[in-house]
């Protein structure tokens, strides 16, 4: 049974999978697989290892005898459930490992937006510094400040610990006692996002929401761009409808929006969420498993569809 690994993974993923006996095409390398690539390589494989970066449709789908596509990722936008569900394929995903991860980078992203980090440091290596100054390069003041959490789920719970530790107020959108998201909007001076990406998600903050947030306010997004109407927030920063942003993710990565380049008030990674050693080789591990299981006939761990 030939799987077809898109892109170099942790090695543990790979040995899990030639244990159970797989026979593994990997296609090397830290660039993703082009499409072209990915329908040519596909005939045969009866399971497929994808990245975010794999666009899993129909096409694709129909390219091999496929029994299953294992995200090498916790969110699914890249793939089509339905077409998948259609057509009989599982989806798995990779749930929960990368939760301690993505918190942290968020708190990075936090941090460094409200405390103009990356700022400071362009300032220093321009030799900009010149003495300890009273008004110099003030931020926003974690403690005491209202982080508005946008999708309540294992991430945004793990944040919301750890700004507890920094004496944040925390508050959340949801079911419960979660705020509706223009009040969270309104009244929070740290707003990170961590919803899926759904058609019901896309462009959740937009041009009104980004209006009715607070001129001091800090925007995260480590979840995925399309969250966020990109120009949209390069136009709020601008002209400072809120104060700063932190990003991980962008619309159409790796196209980061012109314009956000050129401003200051702004944190930009390459979607790095997930990018400690010990959440890359759980993935790893976790994406194998998913495969192994399905193609060895049993309900996988972590089946999404
Ligand atoms: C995910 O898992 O969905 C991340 O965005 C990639 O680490």
């Amino acid at each position: 049974m030939r799987v077809l690994v898109t892109q170099e993974i942790d090695p543990i993923g790979l040995e899990v999978l030639g244990e159970a006996g797989l026979e593994v095409e990997l296609r090397g390398g830290e660039e993703p697989i082009p499409r072209q690539e990915l329908l040519r390589r596909l005939p045969g494989a009866v399971g497929l290892m994808t990245m975010p970066t794999d666009r899993v449709d129909g096409e694709v789908l129909d390219a091999a005898p496929l029994r299953v596509v294992a995200n090498h990722a916790v969110g699914v936008d890249n793939i089509d459930l339905d077409a998948a569900r259609s057509r009989g394929v599982v989806i798995t995903n990779t749930p929960g490992v990368l939760t301690e991860a993505t918190a942290d980078l968020a708190m990075a992203l936090i941090l460094a937006a409200a405390r103009r980090v990356v700022e400071a440091d362009r300032f220093v290596r321009a030799g900009r510094f010149r003495g300890w100054r009273p008004t110099m390069l003030r931020g926003l003041e974690l403690h005491g400040a209202r982080l508005g959490i946008v999708g309540y789920g294992r991430i945004g719970r793990a944040v919301a610990a750890r700004a507890g530790a920094f004496g944040m107020e925390v508050v959340h959108t949801g079911r419960g006692s979660g705020l509706p998201l223009d009040e969270l909007l309104a009244t929070s001076d740290v707003v990170s996002l961590h919803c899926p990406l759904t058609d019901q998600t896309h462009h959740l903050v937009g041009e009104d929401q980004l209006r009715a947030m607070k001129p001091t306010a800090v925007l995260v997004n480590t979840a995925r761009g399309p969250v966020v109407d990109e120009g949209a927030l390069a136009r709020a920063l601008r002209e400072r409808w809120i104060a700063a942003a932190g990003l991980d993710v962008f619309e159409a990565e790796p196209e980061v929006h012109p314009e956000l380049l050129e401003l200051d008030n702004v944190v930009l990674l390459p979607h790095l969420g997930s990018a400690t050693w010990r959440a890359r080789r759980r993935m790893a591990r976790t994406a194998a498993r998913n495969l192994v299981a399905v193609l060895g006939g049993q309900e996988p761990p972590d089946r999404v569809a």
